[in-house]
């Protein structure tokens, strides 16, 4: 799918420049009809992305959850994450101002009230917050070291027993960040589903519990992580 907004502009700039053309769009999620407004120079402008239909649909979020959807565009994540988190709290970030603005009004066009948008890059916006649930189609146009670092950030961010789950697909190298998950990350990684090319990762933080005595808390320095998976996967294209 053609996830630029425009020939030039690409969709993670702060403030896109192609001209508004606002338009709406619906989805169904648990037997309710979600409405969304979208626009030119966000993520998928044209309807929801169906790596981000197969994320919503196995996120598997728990009423009492805090959740932060990273990246979230006009907001379908965010959106669908806080009608199922109805006791918990959603936190929805992303870089674009103008994707910002869509997910706020989305998120008031479907009566959510337990939600907020906040702009910024990568966990600058949610500081020293943690959430039960990170869900996140990543900005993989960003560059294979960002998508590192904000995935090895993402356990910080995490409350014990949390859980990072992201999507991807193949010429995104999801297979490459499932392989450094799994070597780097210090809980389980799952795959929840698969399909038309996407996988939709899972990994979780331990509960503190399950810790043994020289159990790490973290998984190791993303910079320590980045070289060595690099150096046995060279060639691979993102
Ligand atoms: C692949 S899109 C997913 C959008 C939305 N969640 C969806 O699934 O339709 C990734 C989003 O991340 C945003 N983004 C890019 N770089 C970012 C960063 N460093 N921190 C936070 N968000 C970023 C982009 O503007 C874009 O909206």
């Amino acid at each position: 799918m053609d996830d630029r907004p425009g020939e030039s502009e690409p969709y993670w700039i702060e403030r896109p420049r192609s001209r508004s053309a606002p338009s709406e769009r619906r989805f169904l999620y648990r037997g309710e009809l979600l409405a969304f407004t979208v626009d030119a120079g966000v993520f998928s402008s044209h309807g929801l992305d169906p790596g981000t239909a197969l994320l919503i649909e196995n996120l598997g979020v728990r009423p009492d959850d805090r959740v932060l959807d990273l990246g979230c565009g006009w907001g379908p994540v965010g959106v669908a994450a806080a009608k199922a988190a109805t006791r918990g709290r959603v936190v929805l970030t992303d870089v674009n101002r103008r994707a910002a603005r869509l997910a706020r009004a989305n998120l008031a066009r479907n009566g959510i009230l337990q939600a907020e948008v906040r702009v910024g890059e990568d966990f600058a916006p949610v500081a020293a917050e943690r959430f039960d649930l990170i869900a996140t189609n990543p900005p993989y146009r960003i560059g294979r070291p960002r998508i590192l670092d904000i995935l090895t950030r993402a356990f910080d961010h995490l409350a014990p027993g949390g859980r990072l789950v992201l999507v991807g697909k193949g010429s995104q190298g999801i297979r490459y960040y499932q392989e450094w998950l799994e070597e780097h990350w210090a809980g389980p990684v799952t795959v929840l589903a698969r399909g038309s090319g996407y996988r939709v990762l899972e990994a979780r933080r331990p509960a503190a519990a399950t810790l043994g005595a020289g159990g790490t808390e973290r998984p190791r320095p993303a910079r320590a992580g980045v070289g060595a998976v690099s150096r046995s996967t060279a060639g691979r294209s993102a």
